[in-house]
């Protein structure tokens, strides 16, 4: 195509023009870039401090960030997450009785209360252990109004399986099976609607040792569940061991160099990731395994999923453990480690402030 010298020239001083209007747009730019930060931030305090909601927060930012002070929750509701220990190696039966109530008040947030159905009286249930190859002898004892049972995970007979046979209310069934494989099980009421049911607080952690047992080790039971309260189909609060916050308001002390064994199990209908600051951890997947599989700081979780994480803080101070979705730790799935430097006397356990001085002393 034949284009004039004239037409040349226009289209050259057209191009000029042009990337002199782009410069200058984008050192505007450049140069409001700190006031535009500057007014982000202030809209950003403005939401937190409740005065303008042109994006309102997450329920999981009213419910922890943006609510300071709430009620803190008192010591006595917290769920002890440790386990009880390994059973003795020649008790070769190991009994349980577990009670399901439906009239539960379970204090799911600090100031939030649901009815909860519950397996003695607590959500999650008590965690349940014995040792691989022993006989696990479990009587239902249903003091509700609604049929209810329990399904174990792991290997056992059909009739054992806690799906057919309804236990109806007032009634009792005693669950027997051999122990195998070991790891870690969830173990949950199966009546339908079985969501109901295990979303009520029908479920619990199950530990089988292996024969041999595990080295003895700091041990934590950490289930992750939620809790949907006006049933809209999206979880109000998220939780480690049925109370949101809980550890967050009463955190879980350690010490450094202490060796700990967390076993954690996720029951809710999401996906988990359960995370750890600071620190990775020795990864055995389903608990199956004697040897980790993998040396991480976070594991995807999946329902029914569990897994057992091993670890130990070298540095003192506050961590936090959470699931890392987000939102999820927001609504509740997060607490703290506040791992003390055993050198110090536990009447003058470090602030954040002396940990740090601490430090730089050494
Ligand atoms: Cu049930
Ligand atoms: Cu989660």
């Amino acid at each position: 195509m034949k284009v004039s010298a004239s037409r040349s020239l226009a289209y050259l001083g057209l191009g000029v023009l042009t990337v002199l209007a782009a410069v200058a747009l984008f050192r505007w730019g450049g140069m409001h870039a700190g006031v535009r930060a500057a007014l982000d931030v202030s809209q950003q305090q403005e939401e937190m401090h409740g005065a303008s909601h042109h994006r309102p927060p997450t329920k999981g930012s009213e419910a922890y960030q943006y609510a300071y002070p709430r009620r803190r929750l008192p010591a006595e509701a917290v769920y002890d997450p440790t386990p009880p220990p390994p059973t003795p190696i020649d008790q070769k039966v190991h009994e349980y009785e577990l009670v399901i109530t439906e009239d539960l008040t379970h204090e799911v947030a600090p100031g939030v209360e649901m009815t909860a159905w519950a397996f003695n009286g607590t959500v999650p249930g008590p965690v349940l252990r014995g040792r691989e190859g022993d006989l696990m002898r479990i009587k239902l004892v249903n003091h509700g109004k609604l049929p209810h049972t329990i399904h174990f995970h792991g290997i056992h007979p059909a009739e054992m399986d806690g799906v057919f046979e309804l236990v109806p209310p007032g009634g009792e069934f005693t669950y027997e099976f051999v122990a195998r494989p070991y790891g870690v099980f969830p173990y949950h009421c199966h009546s339908m609607p079985t969501n109901q049911h295990i979303h009520n607080g029908l479920y619990g952690m199950m530990i089988i040792d292996p024969r041999e047992g595990r080295p003895p080790m700091r041990e934590l039971a950490m289930v992750m569940s939620a809790f949907d309260l006006d049933r809209d189909g999206e979880a109000d609060f998220y939780a480690w061991n049925g109370k949101a916050f809980q550890y967050a308001d009463h955190p879980i002390e350690l010490e450094a160099g202490e060796k700990v064994r967390m076993y954690v199990m996720n029951i809710f209908d999401e996906s988990m990731a359960p995370h750890i600051h600071g620190n990775m951890f020795n990864l055995i997947r389903s608990g199956t395994a004697l040897k980790p599989h993998e040396l991480t700081d976070v594991v995807s979780l999946g329902i029914a999923e569990r897994a057992i994480l091993e670890f130990q803080y070298d540095h003192p101070g506050p961590y936090m453990f959470q699931c890392h979705f987000t939102e999820h730790m927001e609504l509740g799935l997060m607490g703290w480690f506040q791992v003390r430097d055993p050198k110090i006397n536990r009447a003058a356990r470090p602030t954040r402030g002396a940990v740090a001085a601490d430090r730089v002393g050494n």
